[in-house]
């Protein structure tokens, strides 16, 4: 990522957003909504102090990564306002048994949503906690029948020059494409967002639809993504085609490895004072470990 200055954010701007910042219920909540799912037992039993209240929904919608808007952290709550998000249309192309060009309320028909509190951790060193609203993509793949060669799904997220300012500035090569192995798209953590604590998502975030996976890299969520396909051959993804040295195809979060120009092994969590010490897979080992057995995790970065 382009980094200007080390990510930070005074403490004074942060607020709570009140009905999270109520631990109780917010313990109640999520036990309900995810069965134990966000929180594994090993990060707990390993005592690794992880507190994963919810980051204020107002530092969530204000502190962003989606270049196409600009490259600084605020730009996007500033100049994705105008982003026209309905009516929406995502094509489904490849090897699928169902492609065609959807309206998004078709494409999602008939899914159960789901609400996830993920931990998000983004490659630059600083992490959230965010409550999703959504569906799963395994859910979406059931309806939609990929093929038996399709190994990967890419997706491909909106590039309109005419309401997306930062996309005069070639800092990556236009659009934004991120990609996922079929496994890990059908992994039962892997969402696609649709709302961030039970409203409907910010452009800035993503609206109306982007990716969500909690033991990879921020960067991997692509968002208000226009295009799904289905490939035998493995995507080229965006940062990847910009920086291969510093950004992997995989981009699992992995504290044993470096980015070559800063650390991995420790990250801020906005709205806390000390460092925390980063978790392999984020902290879903227990659930996403085993799509990796066979993987070296030091050369598949
Ligand atoms: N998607 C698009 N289309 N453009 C982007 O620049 N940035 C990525 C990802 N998805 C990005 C994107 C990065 S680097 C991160 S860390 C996350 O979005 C940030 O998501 P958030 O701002 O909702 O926390």
């Amino acid at each position: 990522m382009i980094i200007r200055r080390p990510p930070d954010l005074p403490t004074a701007e942060i607020t709570d957003e009140a009905l999270y910042h109520d631990r109780r219920r917010w313990l109640a909540a999520t036990a309900a909504a995810v069965a134990g799912l966000a929180v594994p037992r090993s990060a707990a039993a390993l005592g690794q102090g992880q507190d994963d209240k919810p980051t204020p929904y107002d530092v969530v919608t204000t502190y962003n990564n989606y270049y196409e808007f600009g490259t600084d952290k605020s730009d996007p709550a500033q100049n994705a306002g105008g982003l026209k998000v309905k009516p929406w249309t995502v094509s489904v192309e490849g090897d699928v048994k169902k492609p065609g060009r959807y309206d998004l309320d078709d494409l999602l028909k008939g899914l159960p949503t789901v609400e996830r509190v993920y931990r998000m951790r983004c490659v630059e060193a600083w992490s959230m906690v965010i409550p999703w609203n959504g569906v799963l993509l395994r859910d979406l793949l059931k309806k939609l029948e990929p093929g038996t060669n399709a190994k990967f799904v890419e997706f491909t997220t909106l590039a309109d020059a005419r309401q997306m300012p930062g996309l005069r500035y070639d800092v990556l090569a236009w659009p934004y494409v991120e990609g996922l192995r079929i496994d890990e798209a059908a992994h039962p953590l892997t969402m696609l967002a649709t709302g961030i604590y039970g409203k409907p998502i910010l452009n800035q975030n993503g609206a109306p639809i982007r990716l969500v996976v909690p033991w990879k890299y921020g960067f991997k969520g692509g968002k208000s993504i226009v295009k799904i396909r289905f490939m035998e051959t493995m995507p080229k993804t965006a940062w990847n085609l910009a920086a291969p040295n510093e950004y992997g195809f995989y981009a699992n979060v992995n504290p044993n490895v470096s980015h070559p120009r800063w650390s991995q092994k420790t990250e801020r969590r906005l709205g806390e004072f000390f460092r925390r010490p980063t978790l392999m897979f984020n902290g879903y080992a227990d659930q996403v470990g085993s799509l990796y057995s066979n993987l070296d995790l030091r050369t598949n970065y």
